[in-house]
């Protein structure tokens, strides 16, 4: 009996001490695993901690990274502002690009969408740059890219434009004299044309700024939709950075350069010395009758463009009184200054 005890005893004890000799080598590895996890982790965090410390990462406003969009309109001083941007491009280190589409087509296939914005999204060594075509507004979020471009545009009043477009492509400008234009040699005026129902000049001719900023839904290009309507109202408010008017384009150039001085410092004396050397003028262009203007005006086309040219007015007006001030013994307007101030910062560093 105590002999069989004993071994008893002894089986236990061999038992314990196995037990043990598991417990601690599976301790050790344990140990050393949890060692590896760590330095691993502290690496990690060195990575995060350098990408966070790159201004390109994600959520950090970084000048020298910015696109600007400006989806220029035919025949509203386009050109004019665009030479600004020419001449300043050297001096303040950026790059100014031409979206040059086929026929001068304003919305681009699904395809051509997806390798614009890839393109213009991935091309670093043209950041900071300023593109500039007659495209309609296209949203690049649709396309998951993560950063969004800034849009700018400049509208003009829309009889004025239809005008100024209705001789242009019949005389020309002289920037471009002996360049061949659509209707080159046609004599007939807008007050004829107008009088006649010719389809050159019907009010679909109108239906230009508001698709522009309404986009590449088909919806934006009926004549008259209230729909576009309200999406380019919608865009112009939430999407562009700046929309100027013509009648007013020193004033946007002005808010422009106090907004985004990376790219257009100089721009507003630049403009106010060179008033002239940007103007490019329409050869020829005819006054239309009060009776033309009237028959045009009574067209729902006509009422919804003016709807929002307005609307964009209202708005310039409201940014312009509440940023720049006429500094009278400069005979300039400036920017109003920084009128906002941080405190109560808490918690207080130690
Ligand atoms: C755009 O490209 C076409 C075809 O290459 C060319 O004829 C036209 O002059 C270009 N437009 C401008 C404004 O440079
Ligand atoms: C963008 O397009 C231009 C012209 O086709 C090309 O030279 C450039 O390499 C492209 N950039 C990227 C990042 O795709």
């Amino acid at each position: 009996m105590s002999n069989s005890r004993l071994m008893n005893s002894r089986v236990v004890v061999m038992l314990l001490v196995g037990v043990s000799a598991v417990v601690m080598l599976l301790y050790l590895h344990l140990a050393t695993e949890v060692a590896h996890l760590h330095t691993s982790m502290h690496s990690h965090n060195a990575i995060d901690y350098h990408l966070d410390s790159v201004p390109a990462a994600r959520g950090v406003l970084d000048v020298n990274n910015i696109v600007v969009i400006y989806n220029r309109v035919p025949k509203t001083g386009s050109t004019s502002f665009i030479g600004l941007a020419y001449d300043l491009c050297a001096k303040n280190k950026f790059n100014v690009i031409h979206i040059n589409t086929t026929k001068n087509m304003p919305t681009l296939s699904l395809t051509d969408q997806m390798r614009f914005v890839y393109n213009v999204s991935n091309w670093v060594e043209k950041k900071p740059g300023i593109y500039h075509g007659h495209v309609a507004y296209l949203d690049f979020s649709r396309f998951g890219v993560i950063q969004q471009p800034i849009y700018i545009n400049l509208i003009r009043k829309p009889l004025d434009r239809l005008i100024s477009y209705y001789y242009f492509v019949r005389y020309g400008d002289d920037l471009r004299p002996n360049h061949i234009r659509r209707r080159m040699g046609d004599k007939m005026t807008l007050d004829e044309c107008v009088a006649m129902d010719h389809q050159d000049c019907s009010p679909t001719h109108l239906w230009v700024q508001v698709p522009f900023f309404c986009g590449h839904h088909a919806e934006c290009w009926v004549p008259g939709s209230s729909w576009a309507l309200e999406q380019a109202k919608h865009n112009l408010v939430h999407k562009y950075l700046l929309v100027g008017v013509t009648e007013e384009m020193g004033d946007f150039v002005a808010m422009l350069e106090y907004s985004l001085p990376r790219l257009f410092k100089g721009a507003y004396d630049l403009y106010l010395s060179g008033k002239k050397s940007h103007i490019r003028k329409t050869v020829k262009k005819v006054m239309p009758s009060d009776e033309t203007i009237a028959k045009l005006q009574n067209t729902k086309v006509w009422r919804l463009e003016n709807d929002f040219y307005n609307f964009a007015l209202d708005h310039f007006h409201f940014l312009r009184k509440k940023t720049l001030e006429e500094v009278v013994s400069l005979g300039r307007l400036m920017d109003r200054g920084q009128k906002f101030a941080y405190e109560k910062i808490k918690p207080k560093k130690t």
